[in-house]
């Protein structure tokens, strides 16, 4: 059931938590489906509502340091110049957990991944519940992430005890997964924060390449936020064959060439800007996804700034 994101919802949601209940709740960057992080029992309910096959670990959300250091060991100083720069917002850390954290938020590794977001609701709520919120995204295993509180019901509504509305989802795609247990930080997913923004706070800071701009071995493809429509990568409209005898679907990064052909059309942001394209992503490809199409083309977008992040996910949702 979706509510308003008024104070008495959010004590609410509050509530289920606290009691092992799944609340799904607007973050910056897209919704999560929250469940009491220090509790096994809620934690594997957030893996069946969303038909996880496998028990990936997942993000605790917290609302102030003092959370941070009540899941976390905390000794390394790099985590608070982190902290002080880059939260709340669009990044989550990977640091060494504490026993508190149960084995199946991370999947029985000894480190964990944190994020304060910056988003009241999402404060107010993780605050007024245990202060330790485990939230994936709040899409069915595989789906396209969302970033309306509609998105969720559709998909989850049935499985979940309360969807509290915060409206569009300001950064529109996850959090940046940075790993400070390393040598050196490694951002293990690109997201809301850019890797040029990592840099300028931490100095060196490396990407683990797993975007597969190389071919990998069939199988071994990450499955994730597709849309249940083929998805092809092109550079521009004129790549894609005229005579398909298939109704089309286009994401074109800036509106560019003749797209009337086009069955459908999604433009990410004409003035050519990579947080904007990043806001609208999910949504543009929700509505390509539901609109009477049958293939998707989805224009290259440059791996600049949050344009890396945007491109991550179109390769993603190429991959079936
Ligand atoms: O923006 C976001 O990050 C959203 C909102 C709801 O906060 N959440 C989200 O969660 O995207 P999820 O579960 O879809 O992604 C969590 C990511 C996964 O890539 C997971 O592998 C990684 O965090 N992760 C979690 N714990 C980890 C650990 N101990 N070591 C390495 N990676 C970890
Ligand atoms: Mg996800």
């Amino acid at each position: 059931m979706i509510v308003s994101d008024s104070e008495e919802n959010i004590r609410r949601g509050a509530e289920l938590i606290k009691r092992g209940g799944l609340v799904a709740f607007p973050t910056e960057t897209v919704y999560g489906l929250g469940g009491n992080s220090l509790d096994p029992v809620a934690v594997a309910k957030i893996f069946e509502a969303k038909g996880r096959p496998s028990f990936d670990p997942l993000i605790t959300h917290i609302a102030d340091l003092d959370g941070l250091e009540r899941v976390a060991l905390v000794k390394d100083p790099l985590i608070y110049r982190v902290a002080e720069k880059l939260w709340p917002g669009a990044l989550t850390i990977i640091v060494p957990r504490r026993e508190i954290i149960p084995d199946l938020v991370t999947s029985g590794l000894d480190t964990m991944a944190v994020r304060m977001p910056d988003h009241p609701t999402a404060r107010e709520l993780i605050r007024l519940s245990t202060g330790a919120v485990a939230a994936p995204s709040a899409n069915p295993f595989g789906y396209l992430s969302p970033t309306t509180a509609e998105h969720v019901e559709e998909a989850l509504g049935d499985r979940i005890d309360l969807v509290i509305d915060g409206g569009l989802c300001r950064v529109g795609v996850e959090s940046t997964v940075l790993d400070l247990t390393r040598d050196i930080p490694t951002v293990l997913r690109p997201g809301g924060i850019s890797v040029e923004t990592l840099r300028e706070v931490l100095g060196d800071v490396d990407v683990l390449d797993r975007t597969s701009l190389t071919p990998k071995a069939p199988g071994q493809l990450p499955m994730h936020y597709s849309p249940r429509k083929p998805l092809h990568i092109v550079d521009s409209p004129k790549e894609i064959p005229s005579a398909a005898p298939v109704r089309t679907g286009y994401l074109s990064f800036r509106g560019e060439g003749d797209l009337s052909r086009f069955a459908a059309v999604e433009i990410l942001s004409e003035r050519g800007d990579f947080v904007e394209a990043a806001s609208r992503l999910f949504a543009a490809l929700h509505r390509l996804d539901a609109a009477g199409i049958d293939v998707i083309y989805a224009q290259r977008v440059p791996s600049v700034g949050l344009g890396a992040a945007v491109m991550d996910r179109i390769y993603k949702a190429s991959e079936k």
